[in-house]
C-alpha cells in the first residue's frame, strides 16, 4: 500500500509517501520555528495560517520526491489529534479534499500513535509488544504497546509534559523557542550535578510542574542577589533531572511488564542524555532497546503515513467525509 500521510498539528506542515507503513519512499517537513522564534512560543493563529500556505506544495512534492503519481496512492492518511484546533483543520480539510478527488480513503490517525509508530520505520525487526515512552512537547506517556493499535497507558503526566518542561526551563534562561534542542546544547558545557533538583516519585506516573518551579526559582533566587547565573550549570542539572526521571519510571513500569522491548519516541526523544541512558538503563536490565533518529522523533508525515497503514490494517474502511479534528484527542483508544 502507497499511504500519503499528511500532518499539520503543531508547528511542522510535512507529508510523506510510505509503502506498506514502513518504507519511507519521500518525506517532507516545512518548519515554522523561525516564524515563531521572534514569539518565543508557537501561536497558533499564525501557524494555522502559515499551514494554509504551505499545505499543498507540501503534500505535492511528498509525491513527486516518491517518484510516483497521486493516482498510485492507495490511501491518505492525516492527523486529527490531539494538537491546535486551527492546525489540525487545515490538514485534515487538504486530506479530505484530496481523498475524494482520487477516490482513495481517509485514515484518521492519533498523533500519539504517529509518534510510537515512528519505531517501525526506524526499526524493520520491531514488533509488539513492547513499552514505549512517548515524551513531547504536549504529552508524556509510558505505553505498553500491546499489538498494532492496542495500547494500555502505565504511567502519565500528572501536570507538565516534558518538553514543555524544556521549553519552559529553557525560557527561563533566555534561551527562547525552541526551548528544548537549545537547553540540551547549553548544558553540554555545564555540571549535570552543580544543583539538585528535585526528582518526584509518583510511582509510574511524572510530575514537571515541580521541577520546572525549582529552576525558575534558582533562577530568579540568583539574579536578585546579583549573582551572575551559572546557566550551563542550570540546564545540564534541569536535563539530568528530567531524564533520571523519565529512565527511572520507564524501566520501573517495563519491569512489571513481559515485554523484552522498550522503545522511546516523541520530540524529547531526541534528546541526546535521554538516548543514551534509557539506552543503558534498558540493556542492562536485558532489554532490547529501539528509538529513531531524531528527524523522526519530531513531528513529521512519514511516522503519520506508517500509523495510517496500521491503523487501515486494522479498521479497513477509512474515515467518513465528516471527519473533524479533536484537538483533545484521547492518545490510547485501541483502534
Ligand atoms: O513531538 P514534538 O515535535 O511535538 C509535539 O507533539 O509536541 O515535540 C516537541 C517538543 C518540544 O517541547 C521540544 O522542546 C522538545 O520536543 N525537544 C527536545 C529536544 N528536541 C525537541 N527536548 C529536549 N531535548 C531535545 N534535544
Ligand atoms: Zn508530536
Amino acid at each position: 500500500m502507497l499511504i500519503l500521510g499528511v500532518e499539520s498539528s503543531c508547528d511542522e506542515t510535512a507529508a510523506s509517501v510510505t509503502r506498506d507503513g514502513r518504507e519511507v519512499l519521500s518525506d517532507i517537513v516545512h518548519s515554522q520555528i523561525p516564524i515563531h522564534e521572534r514569539y518565543g512560543g508557537v501561536v497558533p493563529e499564525i501557524a494555522s495560517r502559515c499551514h494554509v500556505e504551505q499545505i499543498v506544495s507540501v503534500m505535492e512534492r511528498a509525491i513527486s520526491d516518491a517518484g510516483i503519481k497521486k493516482e498510485d496512492l492507495d490511501a491518505v492518511a492525516v492527523t486529527h489529534g490531539p494538537g491546535l484546533v486551527g492546525a489540525l483543520l487545515v490538514g485534515v480539510s487538504a486530506a479530505k479534499a484530496f481523498a475524494y478527488a482520487i477516490e482513495k480513503p481517509l485514515i484518521a490517525v492519533n498523533h500519539i500513535h504517529g509518534h510510537i509508530a515512528a519505531n517501525y520505520i526506524a526499526a524493520p525487526e520491531l514488533t509488539p509488544p513492547f513499552v514505549c515512552l512517548v515524551a513531547s512537547g504536549g504529552h508524556s506517556h509510558i505505553v505498553l504497546v500491546k499489538d498494532y493499535g492496542q495500547f494500555d497507558v502505565l504511567g502519565a503526566t500528572r501536570d507538565d509534559a516534558a518538553g514543555e518542561a524544556f521549553d519552559k526551563a529553557a525560557r527561563v534562561l533566555g534561551l527562547g523557542y525552541p526551548g528544548g534542542p537549545k537547553l540540551s546544547r547549553l548544558a553540554e558545557e555545564g555540571n549535570p550535578h552543580a544543583i539538585a533538583f528535585p526528582r518526584p516519585d509518583f510511582g509510574l506516573d511524572f510530575s514537571f510542574s515541580g521541577l520546572k518551579t525549582a529552576v525558575i526559582n534558582a533562577v530568579h533566587k540568583m539574579e536578585q542577589n546579583g549573582e551572575a547565573v551559572p546557566r550551563a550549570d542550570v540546564a545540564a542539572s534541569f536535563q539530568q533531572a528530567a531524564v533520571d526521571v523519565l529512565v527511572r519510571n520507564t524501566m520501573r513500569a517495563a519491569k512489571q511488564t513481559d515485554v523484552k522491548t522498550i522503545c522511546l519516541a516523541g520530540g524529547v526523544a531526541s534528546n541526546a542524555l535521554l538516548r543514551s541512558s534509557l539506552k543503558e538503563a534498558a540493556e542492562k536490565e536485558g532489554f532490547s532497546f529501539f528509538v529513531p533518529p531524531p528527524t523522526l522523533c519530531t513531528d513529521n508525515g512519514a511516522m503519520i503515513s506508517c500509523a495510517g497503514y496500521y491503523t487501515y490494517k486494522n479498521k479497513p474502511f477509512g474515515a467518513t467525509p465528516d471527519l473533524n479534528a479533536i484537538p483533545s484527542l484521547s492518545g490510547f483508544d485501541s483502534i
